[in-house]
């Protein structure tokens, strides 16, 4: 999902209400900052009375008596003014780094607790940039921009109450280009944000079309279609490079064009002023008052008006960011569940029941979309300890099935019962420390084989992660490693083998000694010794155990206790390898297409 599924044209009031509740968690340093901020604004106003009371009283009256206090109340004033600016940047960079936490930490809770099918439909890249690029924009516009309008409202208030304490006529000149100003603002900065806009749009076009050219690199050699994509691509830059262009051009005019009107109105205050100093109405001080606060007054103006894009991409963040964080996770646990067991990530575990391993669905309805049913009245028992082998053709179910057993997704309809208790009265955790699940393309974690190994239970000693490595004959290849079991494995474990991170894998399901384990079966063929080992190591992990295997391979299938031939999310035959194939049917097909060349090539190893 990219940047321009976001557009937002329109203020959306209750995704700010809703990021407003976020912010005000750290209400206290921005009250802070607000205050500060307004002392800064208060000396800003005060500065231009001070000239005054120079010009009038040293230059006109040439009268020295209160030079001194000049020269303090000068000093003075830029001291607090020094000392809140520090606060204020201190403050606000504090402001910042907490709304970024904050966020980065709800975000990664969010994430832990999200269950498995939210990572089925959800692309990580886009993730990773909700809780990266959007929540680090937001924290910085939000931290400084509240703030920023704090001191031009300040600004500008204070600026008119002194001028209409002094003269009302000048105070005239002043707001008189206000209407103007607001026109000009407003025709220059949509059209500045529709372009930037554009931009933006085009950017997550070049930033996709990017990673696509990377990602599929190898496909476009292999198909030849570089001068394809390289024409996409230029198609885009060229267009972002004339929006951008065209948004800086619009930028560059419209400052000059405020100043130019601003200086209408000094033109309007030194004719008008001018003639009352040279009538002795109004004191040089005065006008040069009047002078000093028409410049200063329109840049709260100019400045929040030049961040409004600024502001409107913070509103496309705190939708995507609010998009993740307000996302309902599908799999929950009930109240009374968590009051007894404890949620994922403060679990009770002294509450858990050892788990036996019957497995039970009981009319079993499911689907992903209703559309689309997968299952429809499943019915299956399995006892402690058998393996279950699951065949059948592609799309038939069969991962299904497993994911429905680890409670990745929820039965539709019916129950599917864990020792004779339907799996939704105990808990997520319970369930998950008791269940290993090896997946076809097993993912290993940054970190050493040690490490990784550890992750099937965290408080495993160096003699325990041994022994599982010797058990799934993974011990000898980390011993060549070169650091053996403190070898690191890459990022993804990019550093070991399809085969090597299988039996890594294996180890670490193994170690956390669960009484289910559902294993995905990889089909991508490895060379024959370690195709040995794996098969070797398959049989450790599946004895004593109630195992649901996702098979492909035929000693896995003829090793099963039962064999599930799954058609359309139903079981159309089952059996023993050797009762299937007596039956003749879709079994006896599968096998005489798929396995037999696998058994030719057994037979020819073995020779
Ligand atoms: N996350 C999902 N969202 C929607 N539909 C899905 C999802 N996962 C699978 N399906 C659909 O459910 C059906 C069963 O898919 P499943 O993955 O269980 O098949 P399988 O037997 O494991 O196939 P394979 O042997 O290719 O792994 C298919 O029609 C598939 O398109
Ligand atoms: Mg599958």
């Amino acid at each position: 999902m990219y940047e321009e599924d976001f557009q937002i044209e329109k203020v959306n009031l209750s995704l700010w209400k809703r990021m407003w509740s976020l912010i005000m968690v750290h209400r206290k340093k921005l009250y802070k900052s607000f205050f500060v901020m307004s002392i800064v604004a208060l000396i800003d106003v005060l500065f231009p009375v001070l000239n005054r009371w120079a010009i009038d009283t040293f230059i006109r009256e040439q009268n020295y008596d209160t030079l001194g206090y000049f020269i303090v109340a000068n000093v003075i004033m830029i001291i607090v003014q020094a000392y809140t600016v520090y606060l204020f940047i201190y403050n606000n960079g504090q402001i910042e780094m907490d709304l970024n936490t904050d966020l980065r930490q709800r975000s990664m809770v969010k994430l832990q607790n999200q269950s498995f099918s939210y990572y089925d439909t959800t692309n990580s890249g886009w993730i990773v940039t909700r809780v990266t690029s959007d929540i680090g924009r937001l924290s910085e516009v939000f931290a400084w921009w509240l703030v920023d309008v704090i001191w031009g409202l300040t600004l500008m208030v204070g600026v008119i109450i002194v001028m209409a304490s002094i003269n009302l006529k000048m105070l005239l000149w002043t707001i008189i280009i206000i209407p103007l100003i607001g026109i000009v603002s407003w025709y220059f900065q949509t059209r500045i944000l529709k372009n930037w806009r554009e931009v933006r749009k085009k950017n997550s076009q070049i930033t996709a079309a990017f990673s696509e050219g990377i990602m599929g690199a190898k496909t476009t050699k292999i198909m030849g279609l570089e001068i394809l994509h390289f024409k996409q691509f230029d198609k885009f830059t060229s267009s972002m490079h004339r929006k951008s262009i065209k948004a800086s051009v619009l930028s560059s005019i419209y400052g000059p064009i405020v100043t130019f009107i601003t200086s209408i109105s000094i033109a309007l205050l030194l004719a008008d002023g001018g003639n009352q100093v040279l009538g002795g109405v109004m004191s040089a001080g005065t006008l040069m008052l009047f002078i000093s606060y028409a410049n200063i007054f329109f840049q709260p103006i100019r400045q929040i008006a030049a961040t409004l894009s600024e502001l409107q991409m913070a509103q496309a963040s705190a939708e995507r960011v609010l998009s993740l964080l307000d996302k309902d996770i599908q799999v929950v646990d009930t109240p009374e569940v968590i009051e007894k067991y404890g949620t994922i990530l403060e679990p009770k575990p002294e509450n858990y029941e050892p788990l036996i391993g019957k497995i039970e669905f009981n009319k079993v309805g499911f689907y992903y979309n209703p559309a689309e049913i997968i299952l429809d009245d499943f019915n299956l028992v399995v006892e402690p300890g058998q393996t279950i082998a699951l065949v059948g053709e592609t799309g038939s179910g069969k991962s299904t099935l497993t994911n429905l057993i680890s409670r990745f997704y929820e039965p539709t309809k019916g129950q599917i019962l864990i020792d004779d208790i339907d799996y939704k009265e105990r808990s997520l955790g319970w369930l998950h420390s008791n269940l290993g699940v090896v997946l076809q393309a097993p993912h290993l974690f940054s970190g050493t084989i040690a490490e990784n190994i550890r992750f099937g239970k965290l408080e495993a000693t160096e003699d325990e992660i041994i022994k599982v490595a010797k058990m799934v004959d993974a011990h000898e290849f980390i011993m060549q490693m070169d650091k053996g079991y403190e070898s690191e494995v890459g990022e993804g474990g990019s550093r070991l083998s399809s085969g090597q991170k299988q039996l890594i894998s294996f180890a670490r399901a193994l170690i956390a000694d669960p009484s289910i384990i559902i294993l995905d079966e990889a089909t991508a063929s490895i060379d024959t010794q370690t195709e040995h080992r794996i098969l070797k190591a398959i049989e450790v992990l599946l004895k004593d155990r109630t195992a649901i295997v996702v098979a492909h391979r035929l000693s896995t299938i003829v090793n099963a206790n039962r064999i599930l031939v799954i058609d359309k999310g139903q079981i159309v035959e089952q059996g023993t390898h050797q009762q299937l194939l007596e039956l003749e049917g879709t079994y006896f097909n599968l096998y005489n297409n798929q396995f037999t060349r696998q058994q030719e090539n057994q037979l020819l190893r073995r020779l």
